[in-house]
């Protein structure tokens, strides 16, 4: 098959909803075998689920984010179709009942967040850097892994304390993988989306939308397809000299 992903494996976590589902189906269309986990298989939008829209063009897991040895049956899926792992996108992750301010957040609270969105992309960025340095590079690229982030990991956005937190710690992570395997041919990048509209109407919260409406400096809030059209150039060989950078896909939200 054709495609900027042709004849590529890459894995997606978080992969049956929002933006990691447009991501995987992304990569798909553009050639990738994608392998996805997700603790569900259902669509939080609704819609077909992620395995019956990829078809032959990959495979579903169900996967827990914050396991390795459940990360690592997402790898090994990988490695049994393609023989590598070209792409790691580490996308689970979770805020919700779970994220408010400091004197609000228990204990429980910040565990529950650490676990999947900062501890679960370290141990997913151990297993994938471990298996690209053991794979011959393609031109000068052993592996691309692809963490997301979230203009929330650069800013403090009223009342997230853990989850503002973990992506701060995603972003700083990503820099340092990009730095201690940049010499060996791993290529680690960070992509931070703005407010994407993900899950069903019924499910956003208006404060939240307004307050994104008012930062949001371009005319509409985010599709999941902005966000697949950015994971795509950091997964393909159109991204060969980009390392350690957290790509803002936010409407501008940042730039003021
Ligand atoms: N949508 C936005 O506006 C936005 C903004 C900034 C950052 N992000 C980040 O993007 C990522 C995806 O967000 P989304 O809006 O698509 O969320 P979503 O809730 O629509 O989808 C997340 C998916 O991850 C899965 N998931 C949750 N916990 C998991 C776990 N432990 N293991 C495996 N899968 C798990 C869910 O089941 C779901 O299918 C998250 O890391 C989120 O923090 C989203």
């Amino acid at each position: 098959m054709a495609g900027r992903l042709a004849g590529r494996t890459a894995v997606v976590t978080g992969g049956a909803s929002g933006l990691g589902r447009a991501i995987a189906l992304r990569f798909a269309d553009e050639g990738a075998f994608v392998v996805v986990g997700d603790v569900r298989s259902d669509p939080r939008e609704g819609g077909p689920s992620v395995a019956e829209v990829l078809d032959e063009r990959g495979s579903f897991h169900e996967a827990d984010a914050s396991r390795s040895d459940e990360l690592g049956r997402l790898v090994e899926a990988a490695l049994e179709h393609g023989g590598r792992l070209d792409v790691m996108v580490l996308n689970a992750g979770i805020a919700g009942r779970h994220s408010k301010s400091l004197l609000e957040t228990s204990e429980e609270d910040w565990d529950a967040i650490m676990s999947v969105n900062l501890r679960g992309v370290f141990l997913g960025c151990k297993l994938a850097v471990a298996q690209m340095l053991e794979q011959e590079p393609i031109g000068e690229v052993r592996g691309r892994v692809v963490t997301i982030s979230s203009q929330h990991g650069m800013v403090g956005p009223p009342g997230h304390v853990a989850y503002a937190a973990s992506k701060g710690g995603v972003v700083n992570l990503t820099r340092q993988l990009a730095v201690d395997y940049g010499p060996r041919g791993v290529l680690v990048n960070a992509l931070a989306p703005g407010k994407i509209l993900t899950g069903s109407p019924e499910q956003q919260d208006p404060e939240t939308l307004a307050y994104s409406y008012a930062r949001t400096p371009f005319h509409r809030l985010g599709r999941p397809d902005d966000v697949a059209g950015a994971a795509l150039f950091l997964a393909s060989d159109d991204c060969g000299y980009v390392s350690g950078v957290n790509l803002l896909v936010d409407g501008g939200w940042m730039a003021y």
